[in-house]
Order: structure tokens, then C-alpha cells, then sequence
């Protein structure tokens, strides 16, 4: 099996892929009482079984409705588990199933699913059939709602999530550059984007050259213990480093630290999930909105990267003078590259995976914490929807930032050097921390 980004999908990939990304989404759901499947347990998440009906509603659309029916676009988008129609706040007064009768409901479709893919041409040239996209596409959209699921498990605090967790360490720590390290980008023209069809989004193509002027970008993620000195040194309460809607924002939420610190007289700890643990100093900084990104970077003399500052310290390879899917080549990630796919649940030390260095030299692109970009949300010059607009086209414009390379919560098969995340600025309930570059 070749499960590559690029590579043609089988039937016998695709319902592997499919029955291997329900497993794991029912590992995680399946300890949980109704109750709190069915509760709201704060108003940005919807309840835990509208993910699981939405999961399913969305498979049926895309591959019974259009692919395997005939059918075409995303008429089918409708009813309680429509997103545009039913805004997160208003999910728990929709009429949800019950767990069993959701089961049901995910099974019957995928029943469907698998009894039709046997009959497809999956070598046909449709955009939709060509290279297994569809089919990818579905797989990425469960593992998105995971990782939403896994930011409502986290969210509860009165009966805490007790994750399944498979590893307890990452592989190894200490021969890494030091924390605060910087490398250098000389400039020059690189590729932004990608021309894939098999597996990108959208949003992350066409390939496109661009000039990149030289930069400075951070080896590693910001710390827990650079966050702290800038607590400590009073950053929350110094405008200077804020910019006014962040000051505004920082201001009228009481913020003085990230989401899910805690302080007692022993100090400041950290919560994953049902753990509480005294702050790791070595750890990358979690759950910080862009606006603390911003005034961070401000703080430490640096700024936040432009998304194709970004890319480029991920997949650049100035000796081939071509681009990597991953930042150590176009190897499936795994275990030993990266702190992803929801292995450990919680972050892990800065330099834990040497295997995972990009070419220019930067550790812990992928995984751990996705990283706040100063770039907001748009299309890429020469941008085509495909193939519905609601996935990235209404989201374009300045209300969103990009957030780049995945978090200890993210699926291996919705991460990759060209994928683009998007919030707003004020949200912390996400895996989010900082990476900061500067000029000269
Ligand atoms: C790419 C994470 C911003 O959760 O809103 C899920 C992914 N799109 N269902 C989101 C998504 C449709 C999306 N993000
Ligand atoms: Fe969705």
C-alpha cells in the first residue's frame, strides 16, 4: 500500500483509510458518558455528537451524493448538521440523536460508502475521482473534527477527559540547539503553495514563485519559560507591545496569562487534559491567541513570520532548490518525526525529535503547537475553488489569520508544509503557540 500524498488511492486504500480514521475517532469518544457527548460544554464547541452526526453527514454528501450517486456540488449541505446554517452556539438546541442512533447513522453510511467504492473507476480523470482526492478529502475533514473534538475535550474541566494516550515520552531530548537559537534565510526565490490535486486544499494552490527578502527565524517554538519571563516582566501589562485591538481584547477578557495556566504559591502549572503538570519550562507555549503572539514577538525584539516565511523555513531545500512536503523530505511522518496524530496528548520538549529538522535547520515545525502567522487568510494568486467554496473561499479576508503546522492533536494525514489553518485572532481554546523570526 502506498499511501503517499500523490499517489492514486485503491479500493482497498480507501476503506482502510476510512475504517482506520473511525477507529480513532471512536477511541476517543468511546469512554465518554452520553452526557457529556450530548452537553454543550462551552459555547465556541459544538456537542461532541454533532462532530460525529457532521462527520457523517459530510462522507454522505461527498461520497454517496456526488460521487457514487452522479451527483454534483454541495446541494446536499443541509439540515442540522449544516455549519453555516446552525452557528456552533445554537448546536445544542438542535434536535441531535442519541449516541446509539448516531452510530447508527455514521455506520449506515459507511456501509454505503464501502459497497459503492468497488464499483468506481478510481483511475478515472474526474477531478473529484483523480488520484483518490475525494476520498482524501473526507479522510481530512474526520481528522479536522478530531482535533475540534479534542479542543472540547480539554475545555472540560469539572470531568476531566482521560485520554488514550499510547506513548509517554517522545524519543529523545538534549542534543538540539539551544532555545533561543535563530537561523538564517539569505533570500531569494523560492515556490510558495503547491500544484497537488491529490491531497491539497484549495486554498493551498497553484505553486507560484515569489521573492523572499533574508530573515532571521527562531530553531524552535517559543518556550514555556520565555512566555514566563515575559509574564513576569510585566508584558500583560505594558501597551506598548500590544496592538490596540489586542490591548482592547487582553484587556476586557482580564488575560495575564495563556489558557490553562494556572497559578498556586508553588507556582505556575499547566493543564492536558485530565494532567496537571508544573510548568514545563522546556516546552513550546500553548493555547496563546494571535494577539499574545504578536505582543510576545514585540516584547522579545522580533515579530511573527509572514505564512511564506514560514513555508520556507519549513520545506525549503536551498540545495536541490526545491521544495519538501515535510520539513525532513516527503516521508510519512511517524512517531519518530514529529509530536502529532494524538500519540502523547500533551506537548513535548523543544528538540525531542531530531528526525524532524528541516533542510534550513528548524526543529518541531510539524506537530506540537500550531504557530500564529502575521498573514491573514486569502487566496493565492491564480486561486480556483475546489470543490466547494465553503471550505476556504468564505473564509478569505482579514478576519482570520493563518496558523501554520499542525499540534500534537493533529491527524498525520491533514498536516504537510503547505497546509493552511485559519482562526480568529482572539481564539486560545486551539493547540496554538508562536514561532518568531526577525531582520538583520
Ligand atoms: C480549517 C480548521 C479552520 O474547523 O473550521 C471542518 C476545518 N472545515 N469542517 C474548521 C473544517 C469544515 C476548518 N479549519
Ligand atoms: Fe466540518
Amino acid at each position: 500500500m502506498d499511501l503517499k500524498i500523490g499517489h492514486p488511492l485503491s479500493a482497498t486504500d480507501v476503506s482502510f483509510l476510512l475504517t482506520e480514521a473511525r477507529s480513532r475517532t471512536m477511541l476517543l469518544v468511546a469512554s465518554l458518558p452520553d452526557d457529556d457527548l450530548r452537553r454543550q460544554h462551552d459555547p465556541l464547541m459544538s456537542p461532541i455528537v454533532w462532530d460525529l452526526g457532521h462527520i457523517g453527514h459530510f462522507e454522505e454528501v461527498w461520497l454517496v451524493e456526488n460521487v457514487e450517486s452522479g451527483g454534483s456540488g454541495s446541494e446536499g449541505l443541509r439540515g442540522i448538521y449544516n455549519p453555516f446554517e446552525n452557528p456552533r452556539a445554537v448546536r445544542d438546541q438542535l434536535p441531535l440523536p442519541s449516541l446509539s442512533q448516531c452510530w447508527d447513522y455514521l455506520s449506515g453510511v459507511r456501509r454505503v460508502v464501502l459497497d459503492g467504492v468497488v464499483q468506481l473507476d478510481l483511475n478515472s480523470n474526474a477531478p473529484l475521482l483523480k488520484d483518490g482526492f475525494v476520498f482524501r478529502m473526507v479522510l481530512q475533514h474526520e481528522y479536522q473534527h478530531t482535533e475540534t473534538i479534542l479542543q472540547t475535550l480539554q475545555l472540560m474541566q469539572n470531568s476531566p477527559y482521560r485520554p488514550p494516550r499510547q506513548l509517554v515520552a517522545p524519543p529523545a531530548s538534549g542534543d538540539a540547539p539551544p532555545a533561543d537559537a535563530m537561523v538564517w534565510f539569505p533570500g531569494g526565490q523560492v515556490e510558495h503553495g503547491t500544484n497537488d490535486r491529490s491531497t491539497a486544499y484549495d486554498n493551498e494552490r497553484p505553486k507560484h514563485a515569489v521573492d523572499v527578502a533574508p530573515f532571521w527565524i527562531d530553531v524552535h517554538p517559543t518556550t514555556n519559560a520565555a512566555y514566563l519571563s515575559f509574564v513576569n516582566e510585566g508584558g500583560y501589562g505594558q501597551p506598548e507591545h500590544w496592538s490596540s485591538p489586542g490591548w482592547a481584547w487582553k484587556e476586557s477578557e482580564a488575560l495575564q496569562a495563556p489558557k490553562y495556566w494556572s497559578r498556586s504559591e508553588e507556582g505556575w502549572s499547566e493543564r492536558f487534559m485530565d494532567k496537571i503538570i508544573k510548568l514545563d519550562p522546556t516546552r513550546p507555549v500553548c493555547h496563546v491567541g494571535y494577539w499574545e503572539a504578536e505582543a510576545f514577538a514585540h516584547w522579545a525584539g522580533k515579530r511573527l513570520p509572514t505564512e511564506l516565511e514560514w513555508e520556507v523555513a519549513a520545506s525549503w531545500d536551498p540545495e536541490g532548490g526545491k521544495k519538501r512536503i515535510y520539513p525532513w523530505g516527503d516521508a510519512t511522518p511517524t512517531a519518530l518525526h514529529a509530536n502529532l496524530d494524538t500519540v502523547l496528548f500533551e506537548t513535548a520538549p523543544i528538540g525531542s525529535y531530531p528526525a524532524g529538522v528541516s533542510a534550513l535547520g528548524c526543529w518541531g515545525m510539524l506537530g506540537d503547537v500550531w504557530e500564529w502567522t502575521s498573514t491573514d487568510f486569502s487566496g493565492y494568486p491564480g486561486y480556483e475553488t475546489f470543490p466547494y467554496p465553503e471550505y476556504s473561499e468564505v473564509f478569505f479576508g482579514d478576519e482570520y489569520k493563518v496558523l501554520r503546522g499542525g499540534s500534537w492533536a493533529s491527524r498525520v494525514g491533514a498536516v504537510r508544509n503547505t497546509f493552511r489553518n485559519w482562526d480568529y485572532p482572539i481564539r486560545r481554546q486551539i493547540f496554538s503557540g508562536i514561532r518568531c523570526v526577525r531582520d538583520e
